[in-house]
């Protein structure tokens, strides 16, 4: 079985390339490198020993695309290519949208025309919006506050309404809550170009001294210590989560729609005090004003993927705090040696 993912040099990409490997998938990359590094690629072959066929090229250019699927044979796609940060998608609206959706379009498009009717596609907790009360289950309804938000709400009613146009399509939505972690060999994990949005690589730059202290978003959420809650997910659990949904299409056909989160929801300072812990390092922070568009708690009802998929996170947050360090400290400036 031969599966085209997209955006497989990513952070999530990359893990899950390693883990198709594993189970013997055949795997054909196309990444433009806009969020991501060539060297990323001489880690996933020292991890798994295999090769890997990779295209460097945008989904926007959709002739480049068609070459690929007139020279591999393509039976399932995983599409991550996409921009994902929030503050700069408010910035920038119309490169978001065209990224995300137009790219996506071109995809399933080029998909039709070589009858590969198998997607996967990374959504994200964000469509759950600002109003729905934890645990989030999937038949809640969705909105967004941002472009970037929006354009996960929307290409999942594209791809919903691609199944109601050709019910041959099989189309697993994966609503991920927050990713952290890295292989546990410490060669892959992630990389944020800048200075980071995100809390865990927020972190692991304040312990490897690049950054001085870190800011917590607001201390006055209703959660046990204040701070804010979030389902955090070890990169390889999700990724796993990836074959469980591309295996799920022999026995469920059709659109499914699945949270891929713990079920279980850490605050800020708990994950500064596992993470010190776990790793022996100090993280200075002091407590700043909330970060707009932030909730105070967001975490997953993970009961569907473990029904339908057969999938559950394994991994606690310890794991996720040592294999987020080893990765960083391994690699103090990323794939930038
Ligand atoms: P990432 O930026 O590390 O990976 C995305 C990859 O896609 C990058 O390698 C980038 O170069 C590539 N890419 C972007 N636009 C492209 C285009 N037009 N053509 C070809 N390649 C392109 O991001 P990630 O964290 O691995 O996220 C992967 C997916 O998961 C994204 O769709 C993201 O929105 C979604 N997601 C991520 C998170 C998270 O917290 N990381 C949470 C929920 C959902
Ligand atoms: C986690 C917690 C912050 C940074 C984002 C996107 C979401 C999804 C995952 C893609 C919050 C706090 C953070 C810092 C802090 N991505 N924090 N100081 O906001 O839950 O989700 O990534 O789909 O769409 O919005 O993740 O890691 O930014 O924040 O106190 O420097 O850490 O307030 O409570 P978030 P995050």
């Amino acid at each position: 079985m031969s599966v085209l993912v997209t955006g497989g040099a990513g952070y999530i990409g990359s893990h899950t390339v390693v883990e198709l490997l594993n189970q013997n998938y055949e795997v054909v990359i196309v990444d433009n490198y806009s969020n991501s590094k060539p060297e990323v690629l001489n880690r996933i072959k020292k991890i798994t020993g295999k090769d890997i066929t990779f295209y460097e090229a945008d989904l926007l250019d959709r002739p480049a695309l068609e070459a690929i699927f007139e020279a591999e044979k393509i039976d399932s796609v995983i599409h991550f290519a996409g921009f994902k940060a929030v503050g700069e998608s408010v910035d920038k609206p119309l490169a978001y949208y065209h990224n995300n959706i137009t790219g996506t379009l071109i995809l399933l498009d080029v998909m039709q025309a070589y009858h590969v009717k198998n997607i996967v596609f990374s959504s994200s907790a964000t469509v759950y919006g600002m109003n729905n009360p934890s645990p989030l289950k999937e038949d809640l309804p969705t909105s967004a506050t941002n472009p970037y938000g929006y354009t996960k709400v929307m290409i999942e009613q594209i791809l919903r309404d691609l199944y109601v146009s050709d019910e041959e399509w099989n189309i697993a939505l994966l609503r991920y809550f927050n990713p952290i972690g890295a292989h546990e060999s410490g060669l892959i994990g992630e990389d944020p170009s800048g200075i980071p949005n995100n809390l865990m690589p927020y972190i692991t730059q304040v312990a490897v001294g690049k950054l001085p202290e870190l800011s917590v978003f607001g201390d006055d959420y209703d959660t046990p210590d204040g701070t804010g809650v979030r389902d955090y997910i070890h990169v390889v659990d999700l990724s796993k989560g990836h074959l469980k949904a591309l295996e799920s299409f022999e026995k469920h056909k059709g659109v499914g729609t699945y949270n891929l989160g713990t079920g279980v929801g850490y605050s800020v300072l708990d994950l500064v005090h596992t993470f010190q812990t776990t790793n022996d390092v100090k993280i200075p922070y002091q407590i700043v004003e909330r970060r707009p568009g932030d909730v105070g708690t967001c975490y997953a009802d993970a009961s569907l993927a473990e029904e339908v998929l057969g999938w559950t996170a394994e991994k606690g947050l310890a794991d996720m705090c040592r294999d987020s360090w080893k990765w960083q400290s391994n690699n103090p400036k990323g794939y930038d040696q």
